[in-house]
Order: C-alpha cells, then sequence, then structure tokens
C-alpha cells in the first residue's frame, strides 16, 4: 500500500476502531446494566418471598389463635353446661330427692374442678412461654437425680394405690441449669398419663447421662397410641380418646405442657409407641 493508500484508509481503520471502542463501551454498559438489573431483581424476588413467608407465618399465627380460642371456648363451655344444667335442676321447685341432689353437687364439684384446672394449665403454658432470657440464666444447676427421687417418693404412694408397680431402673447424676420444679410438673404428667390411660401394670422410670445431658424415660406397657397420634399429641387440647380424657378430668394440656418445659431448657420431648405395646416418653435437656 502506497502512503497515499494508508492516509486514504487511516479514516476508515480509525472508523472501525472507534465502531469497536463503541461497542466494547456499550457492551459493558449493557452487562453493568443486566447486572444491575439482575441484582435489583433478586432483591425484589428476595424481599417479596420475605414479605410471602410473613404473610405465612402471620396466617399460620391467626390460624393458631382462631384455633386455640375455639379450643379453649369448648372446653369451658363443656363443663360449664354441665354446672348450668345441675344448678337448674337443684334449683327447681320440684326438690331433688337426697341420691339425685348429691349427684348434681357432686357434678358441680368435679365440673369447677376441671375449670380451676383449665385456668391453672393456661396459666402455666403462658408463664412457661413467656420465661424471659434474663429468667433463663438466672436457673440454678440442680442434679435432676434428685428431682427424680422426688417424683418417685411422691408418685410411688399413688401408683401402689393404683395397683402399679412404680419401678426407678436408673437414676445417674446429671446436674445442668434448670428449673426443678419444672422438671417436676413434666414427669409428674408423663406418670399421671401411665396412670390414667395406659391399663399397664408396671411403670418404669429412669434417668441416664448421655454425653452431659439428661435423659429420662417414662415406659409403660400399657394399651399403647395408634401411629396416627403421635405427630399431634404434643398439641394443645389433642386427646386420642376425649371421652376418656374428659372423664379423667383432663384438659388435653398435659403433654403440651411437658413439650413447652422441655423447650425452655433448650431440650425436647419424644414419644414411641404401637398400639397394645405400650408408650415410652422421652424428655431430653
Ligand atoms: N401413657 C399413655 N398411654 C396411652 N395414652 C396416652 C398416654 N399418655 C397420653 N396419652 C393420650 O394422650 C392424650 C394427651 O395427653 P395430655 O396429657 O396432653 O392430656 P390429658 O391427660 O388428657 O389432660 P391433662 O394432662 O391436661 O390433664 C391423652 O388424652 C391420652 O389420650
Ligand atoms: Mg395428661
Amino acid at each position: 500500500m502506497t502512503p497515499t493508500e494508508s492516509i486514504l484508509n487511516f479514516p476508515y481503520a480509525y472508523g472501525l476502531i472507534l465502531a469497536a471502542a463503541i461497542g466494547a463501551i456499550t457492551a459493558a454498559t449493557i452487562y453493568h446494566f443486566l447486572r444491575k438489573t439482575r441484582a435489583k431483581v433478586a432483591q425484589l424476588v428476595s424481599e417479596r418471598d420475605t414479605k410471602e413467608k410473613l404473610i405465612e407465618e402471620m396466617r399460620k399465627l391467626e390460624k393458631f389463635r382462631r384455633d386455640f380460642i375455639s379450643n379453649l371456648t369448648h372446653e369451658i363451655r363443656t363443663p360449664l353446661t354441665g354446672i348450668l344444667g345441675a344448678v337448674e335442676l337443684l334449683s327447681d321447685e320440684e326438690p331433688l330427692n337426697d341420691s339425685d341432689r348429691i349427684a348434681m353437687l357432686k357434678v358441680l364439684k368435679n365440673e369447677s374442678i376441671r375449670l380451676d384446672k383449665l385456668a391453672q394449665d393456661i396459666l402455666a403454658l403462658a408463664r412457661i412461654e413467656h420465661t424471659t432470657d434474663e429468667a433463663k440464666r438466672a436457673f440454678a444447676i440442680c442434679d435432676i437425680s434428685d428431682v427424680i427421687k422426688n417424683v418417685f417418693t411422691l408418685m410411688k404412694p399413688k401408683t401402689a394405690a393404683a395397683g402399679i408397680g412404680l419401678i426407678l431402673l436408673k437414676n445417674e447424676s446429671v446436674k445442668t441449669a434448670c428449673d426443678a420444679h419444672l422438671i417436676e410438673e413434666a414427669i409428674l404428667n408423663l406418670i399421671e398419663n401411665a396412670i390414667r390411660y395406659s391399663n399397664s401394670l408396671t411403670i418404669e422410670l429412669s434417668l441416664e447421662s448421655v454425653g452431659g445431658r439428661a435423659k429420662i424415660t417414662v415406659s409403660d406397657k400399657g394399651v399403647g397410641i395408634d401411629k396416627k397420634h403421635l405427630p399431634r399429641l404434643f398439641e394443645r387440647f389433642y386427646r386420642v380418646d376425649k371421652a376418656r380424657s374428659r372423664e379423667q378430668g383432663g384438659t388435653g394440656l398435659g403433654l403440651a405442657i411437658v413439650k413447652h418445659i422441655a423447650q425452655l431448657h433448650e431440650g425436647e420431648v419424644s414419644v414411641t409407641s404401637n398400639l397394645g405395646e405400650g408408650c415410652t416418653f422421652t424428655i431430653f435437656i
């Protein structure tokens, strides 16, 4: 190429370089814009997901609140109906004979006790649920084996009176920060359930130290619980046999209280059971 030709071609080459440069800048700008847009879209999607999650959580809470109120209303109305019926009969102009009067007074007593237990259980649940972190930090160190000893001494006469043998299989020392009264309440709940519902002739209680944690088990060899009930067993007001629970004065809050006591101690409660083969409840804290 002659120098003249080179000079003539210069604008063409310059144009090519300029076009390439503009192309590169445009591509970079588009790439940058796309990246920003993608980030923005991702942010919006994540915000929408968070919002949807929050809405879902709120829906669940609202359903929980509605179910709780409707269960509670039902649990209050059942004894109230009994009380009102008895009062009506007792205040009838036609006086009741002695045995009917005594029967009605028994209804008044039992239904009032049930209402009182319901109020106490609801308050206990609320208290446990609202235990502050500060209160948790103030838990004193206690040896769970002392709690087990207390429970055993307390329940031995009660089980004996019901013709049931209470056996303490193991009681290893486990020292941990806890609310001893609550742990005692949880174990009492499990033993009382075994007495009431299992029809078992023996109840076994045991405490083992597992990696420094306490594994408390209450086992019976009674009627057991159908597997289909197990996932809901620790829900408030859930009963396997409603009629039997009511007849025993139960409110269906016992196992929910046990669950909350275990969770308060950063632990958990679980159950294994087969119909006709008894139940084993385990608290791990
Ligand atoms: N060891 C057991 N054997 C068979 N059924 C059991 C056993 N423990 C619990 N259940 C069943 O689980 C249900 C729920 O127990 P939970 O302790 O929560 O309520 P409750 O005993 O009916 O009432 P509450 O404990 O408030 O007096 C019981 O109604 C009973 O049907
Ligand atoms: Mg119970």
